[in-house]
């Protein structure tokens, strides 16, 4: 069985002094024996349990607000697998971990691989500055984080965030995926890359 399981955790998100409920997508990567674990929220063990006995190559965070990686560190001691975020995420990330560090830096072009899956790192700043999209070319996946959702871009109106470079991101990093790649979202609804595409300029218009 080589393919993509989905789970859905709830907690909350902080940032700039607010706190918000929040729904989080957690992608599971992989066949029967190993998998790729992106943005471990909330709950370690709703994540556990949905591994089970297989090995966890990597804990890929695709940002580092707090819901994405607030199960990081306890998933990764639970299966002895590597956090992998990009360094532009680390004043984000000491916000939520100031006494531990990702153990991998992700960069864009790195292909990270679980049970004959490939997954293509594309640095998407935007949402914050290290975002990474993960685009699986075989199976014409794209795991978009927070920079793609079903109906925009993610939001750019807290700190660390920037809307035209998000849409730079968009516009030069996912938009130029093949239209018919599915998009699974850090929140919310899949879409795909066709669906989203002819919304561009209504995007850049309304300013969000
Ligand atoms: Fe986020």
């Amino acid at each position: 069985m080589t393919g993509i399981e989905h789970v859905v955790t709830s907690g909350t998100f902080s940032l700039d002094g607010g706190t918000w409920e929040v729904d989080n997508n957690v992608w599971i990567v992989g066949d029967s024996s190993e998998v790729l674990v992106i943005d471990a929220a909330h709950s370690a063990s709703t994540i556990a349990d949905a591994v089970g006995d297989r090995r966890v190559v990597a804990v890929v965070c695709t940002h580092a607000h707090d819901d994405h990686v607030n199960s990081a560190p306890a998933l990764a001691d639970r299966f002895g697998a590597p956090i992998l975020l990009h360094p532009a995420e680390a004043p984000l990330w000491e916000m939520t971990w100031p006494d531990r560090r990702p153990d991998r830096e992700l960069a864009d072009g790195d292909v990270l691989r679980a049970g004959g899956l490939e997954l293509h790192v594309l640095h998407t700043p935007g949402h914050s500055p290290g975002s990474c999209c993960l685009y699986e070319p075989a199976l014409g996946v794209l795991f978009s984080g927070d920079t793609l959702f079903h109906g925009g871009p993610g939001a750019t109106g807290r700190s660390f965030s920037s809307f035209d470079t998000i849409i730079s991101s968009i516009r030069e990093r996912l938009l130029t995926l093949p239209g018919t790649t599915e998009v699974h979202t850090g929140h919310g609804d899949s879409t795909s890359i066709g669906a989203e595409a002819p919304h561009l300029e209504e995007w850049i218009a309304r300013g969000s």
